[in-house]
């Protein structure tokens, strides 16, 4: 097709500040155009978006809507338009609204009648809901990969300190001891969790809703699997009101982002517990901490703790997606775009944080002897000792009193119960005899624990092998 024989339509087309505008008596004001414009922040669709429309145009020649000729120009017109975008030579225009408005008047420019066809059998309503689930399957398929990497560099600094001894803490009081590898690895279980539940997500966001139209289908005799092939979608929306109106995807996928930064939080609240001088456990690199203007001795971790300050947004926009979306009555409602914001900021705070984390765990230097130093205080061989006499048939409860009194006895004293003499202990309970000692030393109290789940060395290094193992 040729573009001169369509000047004059195109002109009209290219000539109008909206793409509606024909029934419109009276041009909208500049505030409402930037108020109702998403063109600054959904430009960032624009490959996905012509991606969906070369899907689109395809079909329409497939099924004879289109002539080979258009879909050949469409495609030309496209090259030209992505190299545009590339070059960031693109001319974004506030007047025409949206990213999907923005391409196709520079189509129609390139063009002429085949541009203007492609829209056929389609609205900006599926158009938009395929845009951002194309763009989300690839931002899913980056984060699962991030959480693995960030699983493996958990595993190999567990493997490194499978035997590494600290105080396990309950109530932020030292509880028992348990090797540094097995509280690397129970965040690398978290982190698992967080991939599994963003390979189940992918599954619900890797569906087609172009075919839907505004709402109520077309009346053209398209191929909507043939769209979802090309488009290497797993299946295709089944009803066209539900597939341009629910953003319940996006809604997942938030909600599985703000358990990632939950876990990222947590971590992250211990990494600064951990570099603090009063607790000195590890220390980590300089290039994630700053230094104070005015107090020239600190080395803040600001990394973490922006980490953990960045998962309030994340909860917030799973919190103003869900309020987005339940007031809204079928189909489509103009509510509906904003929840690209949100979503974009969701996936490029987790994908940013994920890419720091994975290079910041790697780079953790452990302090072995302040770690050992901690767990060697506050009784957290007790249990232990409880243990030993319930194998010496004593019911737990009376071996859990008995033990009481023991730890009394060393507060008294200011000693630890592997400082107590035998006879001492066997004060407490005649049964116990000198192999004890080994049962009070932090080595004996982890190597006992060698079941699944557990914290002895052994099994650490099993489990930090088997992540290391995992494709
Ligand atoms: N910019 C719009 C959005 O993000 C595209 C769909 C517009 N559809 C409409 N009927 N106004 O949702």
């Amino acid at each position: 097709m040729s573009n001169n024989s369509n000047t004059a339509s195109q002109d009209q087309f290219a000539n109008k500040s909206q793409a509606w505008s024909a029934r419109f008596s009276e041009p909208v004001s500049d505030l409402v155009k930037r108020y109702t414009a998403s063109v600054s922040f959904d430009k960032r669709l624009a490959l996905y978006d012509i991606q969906g429309s070369l899907a689109h145009a395809a079909m329409l020649a497939t099924v004879g809507v289109i002539t080979d000729a258009d879909l050949a120009d469409i495609r030309r017109g496209m090259d030209q338009v992505i190299v545009e975008i590339q070059n960031e030579q693109f001319e974004w225009l506030l007047d025409l609204e949206d990213v999907h408005l923005n391409i196709e008047k520079r189509l129609v420019e390139l063009i002429g009648d085949a541009g203007k066809r492609l829209h056929t059998g389609r609205s900006r309503n599926d158009q938009v809901a395929t845009d951002i689930r194309l763009w989300l399957r690839a931002e899913i398929d980056t984060a699962i990969d991030l959480l693995n990497q960030l699983r493996r560099a958990l595993a190999t600094l567990a493997l490194e300190h499978a035997a590494t001894i600290m105080p396990g803490f309950t109530h932020l009081q030292v509880a028992q001891p348990v090797t540094f590898g097995h509280h690397l690895l129970a965040y690398a279980e978290m982190f698992g969790r967080d991939a599994e539940r963003l390979v189940d997500c992918r599954k619900r966001v890797n569906r087609l809703p172009l075919g839907a139209a505004a709402l109520a289908g077309t009346s053209f005799p398209i191929d909507r699997e043939q769209v979802a092939t090309l488009l290497g979608f797993d299946d295709v929306c089944r009803n066209s009101l539900d597939a341009v109106s629910d953003r319940d995807f996006a809604i997942e996928f938030c909600a599985a982002s703000a358990l990632i930064m939950t876990h990222i939080s947590r971590l992250s609240e211990e990494l600064v517990l951990w570099v603090s001088p009063r607790i000195g456990f590890i220390d980590i690199a300089d290039r994630f901490c700053t230094g104070s203007s005015i107090m020239p001795q600190k080395k803040n971790p600001d990394v973490p703790e922006l980490a953990r300050g960045k998962t309030g947004r994340v909860n917030g926009h799973l919190i103003a997606l869900l309020t987005l979306m339940k007031g809204q009555p079928l189909a489509y409602n103009k509510d509906n775009q904003e929840d690209k914001e949100g979503l974009f900021d969701a996936a490029d705070t987790i994908r940013d944080t994920l890419t720091i984390f994975v290079d910041m765990v790697s780079g953790i230097t452990v302090k072995a002897d302040a770690m050992r130093e901690a767990a060697l205080q506050g009784f957290a061989t007790a249990t232990d000792l409880a243990d030993y006499l319930v194998k010496k048939g004593l019911p737990f409860r009376d071996a859990h009193e008995t033990v009481a009194l023991a730890v009394r006895r060393c507060e008294e004293k200011g000693c630890d119960l592997a400082d107590l003499s035998l006879s001492e202990l066997q004060a407490f309970h005649a049964s116990i005899e000198d192999d004890i000692f080994a049962v009070l030393t932090l080595e004996g109290s982890v190597s006992a624990r060698k079941h699944i789940g557990g914290t002895a060395p052994e099994r650490v290094r099993i489990e930090a092998q088997r992540i290391l193992d995992t494709p």
